[in-house]
Parts: structure tokens; C-alpha cells; sequence
């Protein structure tokens, strides 16, 4: 038998997990870290931390997986899309990451749609210019730190800042690629007209492979570190959606999945390149070469919950609010909840935006106002499913997967919501679980990502929608879906 690294860098902390061929989970480890917001709106974090977590998890599972390290056979990298990671010349961090949730580059995307127009970059990015992507976050550098621009040599996103600590090489993959906002979608390789506009030396970008592909071998001196074995191939991996993809089983047309980690995603496979009009959800390569997906994001998404509980309800552990929760009405007495805390993206695309509490009463208690944290994230999600279902992208067969699928009550919430049944996989992991199984694709231990897929992903049980409740939801959500609507003009003068 042998057995599968999978690596997830997320905003919260890195997960590492060993599974074997058949996808079942031998052993994992989680390290956290901060994540900074030096001002509202901006989010960064320290890449050090990312580098200490990945060792210190890799050193603790091998350390207690009961596997001799010989079968350990490959590592698969899956990690939070768009940060931006610079380097100088002798391969050092220059400041910290410009995270995905932060939202300063508001001016630096409307310069880009100037720049090379909006249709044309639609038609090569498969996107608008949005604050979450890297693009903005390049340009905001140039223009506001350029004693750091003129430093850098090398410009990586988180999993590849990564790839480089464990194997020295420059490389990407196509569907994380596709979150720079440099990437011609249709071609899987950076655009010479994107960069060239943007006055981006295409050198300082590393290589684009698919997501099975090898990009590198483990060095000696971090194999020794950590309990691994010397040059065992690091596959391409992907975005951390694209991953959970693969881990979900979702690589094939008509197959779904939501995730709830920091941010929520809904995400549908596709067979063909598709965009959105209206650029309310993204259109990227996917970690099966030669596809794409469609997805739309929710900023924040366990971040609403992990912030509520947090500031007002930690005497709870996750459990204990769900029980809570699931006490209360649906609607919880008229509350309702905009999970806007980081400005919002799918379908808004509001960086302005914040969060809101709307029909806040002397009878709702903090428990009223954790059921409608999570009923507003599934709002805001269902409003994504609703824009995929307009653009016509099948998404009846939904999995659940990422750090919320651990709770059955949000779970039911969002089966009742959705109205379509929604489905737990045999394993909740999702990203780390894909990652694997792309490393398992470069090992030659699978000959193929959905063989891979076919041989490590099963379905767990299926949650069926209770038509009732699916009504209920829809009264709320109705009123949800005119809030932002009402409040845009006055977020616009809260942050000019
Ligand atoms: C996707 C996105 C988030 C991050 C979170 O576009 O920004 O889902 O990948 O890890």
C-alpha cells in the first residue's frame, strides 16, 4: 500500500493529512496562525507562519502515522487562492501576504479595467477586475510600496511560496493561477497582454503546470526535518476550491459542492468555459486538466461565525451553539444577518460592503443572533447557487464538505435552504483529501485525476430537504436579498 501527503494552507492554519491510496485518513495534524488586519477591510499574513505550520504538521504526522516513510510516496499542495507573496533576489519574503479577503485595491481595479478594458479582460481572465484577486494587489504594491517593487524577483501565491521552501522550484498550477487575474483561461498560460499591461515582467512569474503534473522533488535537508523521504514528487495541486473539488469527487459536468471554511464557496464543474455576463461568479481552470469550474464566494463565511462566537459567545464550543441554534425558530424571530464583514464578493462584489444585523430587538438573545450569522451565510451562498442555476450550470448533485460539514445543523440549514438534497462525503476534508490525491496523480499512483477520484472519494449519507422549512427560508431570504440593495449607497459614503 501506499500512502498520500495532502497539505492544505488555509487563513486559519495548515492541515496536513496522510491517507492511502483508497482515500481513507491515516493521520492529520493542524497548526493555526494570525491573520492581520492593519486596517478594516485589509487582511495579511506572515509567510514564516505558513512554512512553520507546514513543518511542524508534516513532522507531527509522520511522527505519529504508524507508516514507514518509504510509503509515503508524494506530496499534494492546496492552499487559499490569490495572496500575494513577494521575494527579492536572494529568495526572501519582502512584507507580508495581501490575503484574498483583504480589499484595498478598489482604485487599482478600476485602473486595470482601464487600462486594458473591461471586455478584453473579461475575455482573457474569464473575470472582472476584483479587489480578492492578485492583480490589484501587484498594482497596489507598485504604486504605494514601489521601494519594495523594485526588490522583487519573484511574485508566488501561498501554496507556491510553499513549493519553493520544500522543493526550490518556481511553479504553479493552472487553476490557482487562474485567481491572479494573469492567467489567458482559455490557454492554462499567463497572458503577454495582461502583464504587459499591467507592467509585470512575466519572468517574475514561475511556471504553469495542470494540478497532477510534477512540479519538484522534496529537498534532502526538509526531508530529514520533517520524516520524509528525499525527492518524492510534489504534484501541481491546485486553489483550495479546486482541490476540495477533487476531494468531493466533483470532476465531472453536473456535479456540485458548497464549502464552508474562512470564506464559502459553491462551486460546479464544467466541461466548457463559461462566464458569467455580469462577473457575479468566478470563471477558473480547474485542477482537472483541460476543464473548468464556476464558483461564487461568500468572504466570510466560518470567518461570521468564528468572529461571533469569538467576540460574544466563546463560553460555547461549536456544538453547543448549533444545539443552541437549532432551539430557535427559523428566521430566529425576525433576524436577519449580512455576512459582510470583509466587504463581500460573490454575487455583490462589494469591497465596501460590512456586516449587518437587520431587525435587531430587545427579545433576540446572542444565541437569536448566531442562528442568524449562519442563516445568513446560507443565504448569501444560495443567492451563488441561484446565479450558477441563471447561467445554466447544473448543481443537483451537491456535496458539503470543509470545516462546517462538521455540524449537522448548518448542514440541514442548508439542505433546507438550497431545497435540493445535499450529500456529506465519507470524508469531510475536501481540499486536503484532493491534494492527495493530485500527488497520488504525479506519484503514478493513479493514472488519471478521476481515476484517482473514482478510487479515493465516496459518498457519505444524503440530507433531503424538508419543503416547510425550504418556505420559511424563502421568506427570509427574500427580505435578505433587498438589503443590500437598500444599504449600497450609504457603505459607498461609510468608506469612500
Ligand atoms: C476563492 C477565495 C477563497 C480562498 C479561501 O476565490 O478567495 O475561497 O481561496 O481559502
Amino acid at each position: 500500500m501506499k500512502y498520500l501527503l495532502g497539505i492544505d494552507i488555509g487563513t486559519s492554519g495548515t492541515k496536513t493529512m496522510l491517507f492511502d491510496e483508497a482515500g481513507n485518513g491515516i493521520a492529520s495534524a493542524t497548526v493555526e496562525y494570525p491573520l492581520y488586519q492593519p486596517q478594516n477591510g485589509w487582511a495579511e499574513q506572515d509567510p514564516a507562519d505558513w512554512w512553520n505550520a507546514v513543518t511542524e504538521s508534516i513532522a507531527a504526522v509522520t511522527a505519529k502515522c504508524g507508516v514507514g516513510k518509504e510509503d509515503i510516496v508524494s506530496i499534494g499542495l492546496s492552499g487559499q487562492m490569490h495572496g500575494l507573496v513577494l521575494l527579492d533576489e536572494d529568495c526572501n519574503v519582502l512584507r507580508n501576504a495581501i490575503l484574498w479577503c483583504d480589499g484595498r485595491t478598489t482604485a487599482q481595479c478600476q485602473e486595470i479595467e482601464r487600462r486594458l478594458g473591461r471586455e478584453k479582460l473579461i475575455e482573457i481572465t474569464a473575470n472582472p477586475a476584483l479587489e480578492g484577486f492578485t492583480a490589484g494587489k501587484i498594482l497596489w504594491v507598485q504604486q504605494n510600496e514601489p521601494e519594495i517593487w523594485a526588490k522583487v524577483r519573484h511574485i508566488l501565491l501561498p501554496k507556491d511560496y510553499i513549493r519553493y521552501k520544500l522543493a526550490g522550484t518556481f511553479a504553479t498550477d493552472a487553476s490557482d493561477a487562474s485567481g491572479m487575474q494573469l492567467l489567458h483561461i482559455a490557454n492554462r498560460d499567463w497572458s503577454e497582454e495582461v502583464c504587459g499591461a499591467l507592467d509585470i515582467d512575466m519572468s517574475l512569474l514561475p511556471k504553469v503546470y495542470e494540478s497532477p503534473d510534477v512540479t519538484g522533488n522534496l529537498l534532502p535537508e526538509v526531508a530529514e526535518k520533517v520524516g520524509l523521504c528525499a525527492g518524492i514528487p510534489i504534484a501541481g495541486g491546485g486553489g483550495d476550491n479546486a482541490c476540495a473539488a477533487i476531494g468531493t469527487g466533483v470532476c465531472k459536468e453536473g456535479k456540485a459542492f458548497t464549502t464552508i471554511g474562512t470564506s464559502g464557496v459553491v462551486f460546479a464543474h464544467t466541461r466548457d468555459l463559461h462566464i458569467d455576463k455580469q462577473g457575479r461568479i468566478h470563471t477558473f481552470c480547474c485542477a482537472v486538466p483541460g476543464a473548468w469550474h464556476v464558483m461564487g464566494c461568500t468572504l466570510a463565511a466560518g470567518l461570521s461565525l468564528n468572529w461571533f462566537r469569538g467576540q460574544l459567545a466563546s463560553e460555547y464550543s461549536y456544538p453547543e451553539l448549533d444545539a443552541a441554534c437549532d432551539k430557535l425558530p427559523i428566521g430566529a424571530d425576525d433576524l436577519i444577518y449580512l455576512p459582510y464583514l470583509m466587504g463581500e464578493r460573490s454575487p455583490i462584489l462589494d469591497a465596501r460592503s460590512r456586516g449587518v444585523f437587520f431587525g435587531l430587538s430587545a427579545i433576540h438573545t446572542k444565541e437569536h443572533m448566531a442562528r442568524a450569522v449562519m442563516e445568513g451565510v446560507a443565504y448569501s451562498l444560495y443567492n451563488c447557487l441561484e446565479v450558477l442555476r441563471e447561467n445554466d450550470i447544473e448543481c443537483s448533485d451537491m456535496a458539503f464538505c470543509g470545516g462546517g460539514a462538521k455540524s449537522d445543523f448548518w448542514r440541514k440549514m442548508f439542505t433546507d435552504v438550497y431545497g435540493v438534497p445535499v450529500k456529506l462525503m465519507q470524508s469531510s476534508e475536501g481540499a486536503v483529501l484532493g491534494a492527495a490525491i493530485l500527488g497520488g496523480c504525479a506519484a503514478g499512483v493513479y493514472a488519471s485525476v478521476e481515476e484517482g477520484c473514482e478510487k479515493a472519494v465516496r459518498d457519505g449519507a444524503s440530507c433531503q430537504p424538508d419543503a416547510a422549512a425550504h418556505e420559511q427560508y424563502m421568506h427570509y431570504y427574500g427580505i435578505y436579498r433587498t438589503l443590500y440593495p437598500a444599504l449600497k449607497d450609504a457603505y459607498a459614503k461609510l468608506h469612500p
